[in-house]
C-alpha cells in the first residue's frame, strides 16, 4: 500500500496469550447451508466460554447484515466475503482469542488464502459434513425450497458449487452424531493438539 506504514503494537499477541493463559486460533467451520455450522460453532463457543477460553463467533448470516451487507452470492462476492472474514479472524487471533467462523466458504482456494494469512498452528479447518439431501430435508430457513423453485439463484449445492475441503484438520459429521458428540470431537481435537488445556 502506498504511503501506509505498518505500525507495530506495543502489546503483542504473545503478551495477550500469556495473559489469557491459552493459545489463540481460528476454528474455521465450512459446509453446506443447513449442515449445522452455526449451531456447532455456538455450542463449541459456549463450552470454551465455560472452560475460561476467550472466544467469539463470526456467523455468515449475521456478518452479511453489517460488515458485508454490500455482498451477494456471486463467486466474486463470496470470495470477497471470505477474504474480509479472514482478515477479521486474523485480528481476533492477534487479540489473543479463539474465533469461530461459520461461513459456507464453498471455494477451496478462498479457504487456502485465509490459511496462508495465519501461522500453521492458528488455522483449524473443520468440515461440517452433512449430505445435501439431509440439509435439504432440514431446510431450517426454507431456502432450499426457494432455490428449487427458482426463487433464489446461485444457491450452494443446487446451482452453485461446494468444494469439499481436501485436507481439513477435522471432519464432523452432523447427520451421524448428536450436537453434544460433535462438540466433544472439536474440544478433543483442541486438547489433543495442545490448543487448550485439559485431559486429552
Ligand atoms: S458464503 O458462500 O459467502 O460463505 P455465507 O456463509 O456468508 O456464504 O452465507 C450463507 C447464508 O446466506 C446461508 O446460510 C443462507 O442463509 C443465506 N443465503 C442466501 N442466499 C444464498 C445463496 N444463494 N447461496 C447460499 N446461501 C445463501
Amino acid at each position: 500500500m502506498a504511503n501506509i506504514v505498518w505500525h507495530h503494537t506495543t502489546i503483542t499477541k504473545e503478551d495477550r496469550r500469556a495473559r489469557n493463559g491459552h493459545h489463540s486460533a481460528v476454528l474455521w467451520f465450512t459446509g453446506l447451508s443447513g449442515s449445522g455450522k452455526s449451531t456447532l460453532a455456538n455450542a463449541v463457543s459456549k463450552k470454551l466460554f465455560e472452560l475460561g477460553v476467550q472466544n467469539y463467533v463470526l456467523d455468515g448470516d449475521n456478518i452479511r447484515h453489517g460488515l458485508n451487507k454490500d455482498l451477494g452470492f456471486s463467486a466474486e462476492d463470496r470470495t470477497e466475503n471470505i477474504r474480509r472474514i479472514g482478515e477479521v479472524a486474523k485480528l481476533f487471533v492477534d487479540s489473543g482469542q479463539f474465533v469461530l467462523t461459520a461461513f459456507i466458504s464453498p471455494f477451496e482456494r478462498d479457504r487456502q488464502l485465509v490459511r496462508q494469512l495465519l501461522e500453521a498452528d492458528e488455522f483449524i479447518e473443520i468440515y461440517v459434513k452433512c449430505p445435501l439431501e439431509e440439509c435439504e430435508k432440514r431446510d431450517p430457513k426454507g431456502l432450499y425450497k426457494k432455490a428449487r423453485n427458482g426463487e433464489i439463484r446461485e444457491f450452494t449445492g443446487i446451482d452453485s458449487p461446494y468444494e469439499e475441503p481436501s485436507s481439513p484438520e477435522l471432519i464432523v459429521e452432523t447427520h451421524l452424531y448428536s450436537l453434544e458428540e460433535c462438540v466433544n470431537q472439536v474440544i478433543a481435537y483442541l486438547r489433543h493438539h495442545q490448543r487448550i488445556k485439559g485431559e486429552k
